[in-house]
């Protein structure tokens, strides 16, 4: 298998990944469960399922800091256990808790895991300078790790597996801690990459996938559930709302949702005990991001005006499904904790 050139037959899939029959178990825990999918270039793949489903064995196998039980991964056509050296030149990873060098200042550590990664003497400034300006850490360049904020530390471990400007990329919850804008900046970079990459996320938040992802893969009980581009699964749903579950003064609670301009209509609806809920519908130019911000915030002022809440659910379009809806449902069949709330879709 050994001895291909550039020039030879794996040069041609260089960015593809292969995970095929992939297994984990410890002791008699099956943590992974013959796991199989391939990523092509161009491709940007979110991996989603409930806490504990297996996304981070998967990915860590797949990165190579992991044994598998069974099944084997191919990267850029070269098998991370049998070549893992050549593997895992092509491939950035981001673990979901990356050990950064806490001592190091964000611009020396970087430079030396170019070194690390066998990025030359005489790239390594600019490749260094690249990935700090893709991960916008550029600004925090000669602070030590130590002493930067979780957001800012993630931004660093993503600059960590961006800097050799690799063509496979790995990530496990890269925006994990970060704040709204911050979220923004990864979607951008990922969206601007991806033509280039192949490119693996796992995350929590639906609408990250939603916004970058060309195809998602659920996990549960290490098994995949379903797999295919988000389009398929969500067949064109749309969230256009948000519901929150109240008690308290229902002129209040409108007059208080209509302060914000991103906010184009608001209605309150009887649910009986006591309780109503507020639709609110967002502008159709707010972006998922801002809108999570702004629900937030208005919660904040409901909660000041002395509002019982109970809860939110994402209002889709009329007869359509969205990504929540499908992932609870997924999810709930094997009694896992739905991440999405149990709520009827909206009017
Ligand atoms: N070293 C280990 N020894 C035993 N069990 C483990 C070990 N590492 C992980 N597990 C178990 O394997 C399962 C999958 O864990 P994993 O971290 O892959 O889940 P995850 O999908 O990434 O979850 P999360 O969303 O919480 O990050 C869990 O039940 C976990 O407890
Ligand atoms: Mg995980």
């Amino acid at each position: 298998m050994r001895g291909f050139n550039a020039f030879g037959k794996r040069a041609t899939d260089r960015r593809v990944i292969d995970v095929s029959g992939l297994t984990k178990h410890y002791g008699t825990y099956v943590a992974v469960d013959d796991v199989s999918f391939r990523v092509a270039r161009g491709e940007v793949v979110g991996f989603l399922g409930p806490n504990g489903a297996g996304k981070s064995t998967t990915l860590r196998m797949l990165a190579g800091y992991l044994g598998a039980t069974r099944g084997r991964v191919t990267l850029g056509g070269y098998d991370i256990a049998d070549e893992a050296m050549l593997a895992k030149q092509q491939l950035g990873y981001m673990p979901e808790s990356a050990a950064l060098y806490t001592e190091m200042r964000v611009a020396e550590y970087l430079r030396f895991r170019a070194s690390l990664k066998g990025v030359s003497k005489r790239d390594r400034e600019t490749f260094v300078i690249r990935a700090m300006m893709r991960a916008h850490v550029h600004d925090v360049r000669e602070v030590r790790i130590g002493e930067l904020s979780k957001g800012y530390r993630q931004r660093v471990a993503l600059a960590d597996a961006l800097v050799a400007d690799p063509p496979i990329l790995v990530l496990d919850e890269p925006t994990a801690g970060m704040d709204p804008n911050q979220i923004r900046d990864v979607r951008d970079l990922l969206r601007e990459l991806s033509p280039e990459k192949a490119i693996i996320l796992s995350t929590h938040i639906l609408g990250e996938v939603d916004a970058v992802c060309t195809r998602v893969i659920v996990l549960v009980k290490g098994r995949i559930v379903a797999e295919g581009p988000i389009a398929e699964l969500t067949r064109g749903a749309r969230t256009v709302g948000t519901g929150i579950r109240f008690r308290g003064r229902h002129d209040l609670a409108k007059a208080i949702t209509m302060a914000f301009d991103e906010i184009a209509k608001a209605a309150v609806i009887e649910r009986g005990d006591d309780e109503a809920m507020l639709c609110l519908y967002w502008r159709s130019d707010v972006p998922g991001d801002r809108a999570v911000a702004v629900t937030e915030a208005l919660m904040e002022r409901l909660i000041a005006a002395k509002m019982k809440l109970r809860g939110t659910v994402d209002l889709a379009e009329r007869g359509a499904q969205d990504l929540d809806a499908i992932f609870a449902s997924l999810t709930r069949n094997d009694g896992l904790v739905p991440v999405a709330k149990d709520e009827g879709k909206a009017p």
